[in-house]
């Protein structure tokens, strides 16, 4: 696979009946939880939620997946992320379209994501909290050098 492969852009409103349909499989669900809490932000991302940045990634120019990344200080106390220091960015990435899945795309999605945090944000670290179970999700964070923090709960990639 080439880079040029893989390509995130941001998110558009003819985006969100697909972002939907992802975030109702089976796959997703069992990690991401309730759609509808991804949609009302996603819905309201030039509002309320304007510091989160969504994108879609695409492998060979094919939507097959969505990503996000924002300021933890900005998240508020609902989320529990307001406390790290200053400079924190949180992501989130999943593949919707199944057929992309365990082909190490999620690898290089992770790379891309942190590779543009990195370039627009110039933060001090960047932090993902996978749920327990979810072994796939924490061999890519491993794979791109993020380091599991025992006492926070949270894989953090120190820049
Ligand atoms: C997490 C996700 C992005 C990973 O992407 P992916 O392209 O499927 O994963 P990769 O092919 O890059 O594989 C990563 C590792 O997991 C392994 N793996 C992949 N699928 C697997 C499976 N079904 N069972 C066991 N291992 C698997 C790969 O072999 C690889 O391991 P390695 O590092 O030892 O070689 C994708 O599975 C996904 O979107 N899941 C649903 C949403 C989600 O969980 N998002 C993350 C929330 S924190």
């Amino acid at each position: 696979m080439g880079r040029e492969d893989l390509k995130l852009r941001k998110m558009n409103n003819q985006d969100i009946p697909l972002v939907k349909i992802w975030l109702n499989k089976e796959h997703v669900r069992k990690w991401f939880g309730d759609p509808r809490e991804w949609l009302n932000e996603i819905y309201n991302r030039e509002s309320q939620y304007d510091w989160i940045n969504h994108y879609i990634i695409e492998y060979e120019d094919k939507p097959m997946g969505f990503c996000q990344y924002y300021d933890c200080s900005k998240t508020g106390e609902g989320y529990g992320w307001d406390n790290e220091s200053e400079g924190t960015f949180g992501i989130d990435y999943l593949i919707g379209d199944e057929e992309f899945l365990g082909k190490g795309i999620g690898k290089q999605i992770v790379n891309k994501l942190t590779q543009m945090v990195i370039e627009n944000e110039k933060p001090a670290q960047i932090i993902a909290d996978p749920l327990e179970g979810n072994s796939v999700s924490r061999k890519v964070l491993e794979y791109n050098n993020y380091i599991w923090d025992d006492l926070k709960g949270l894989y953090k990639f120190i820049v």
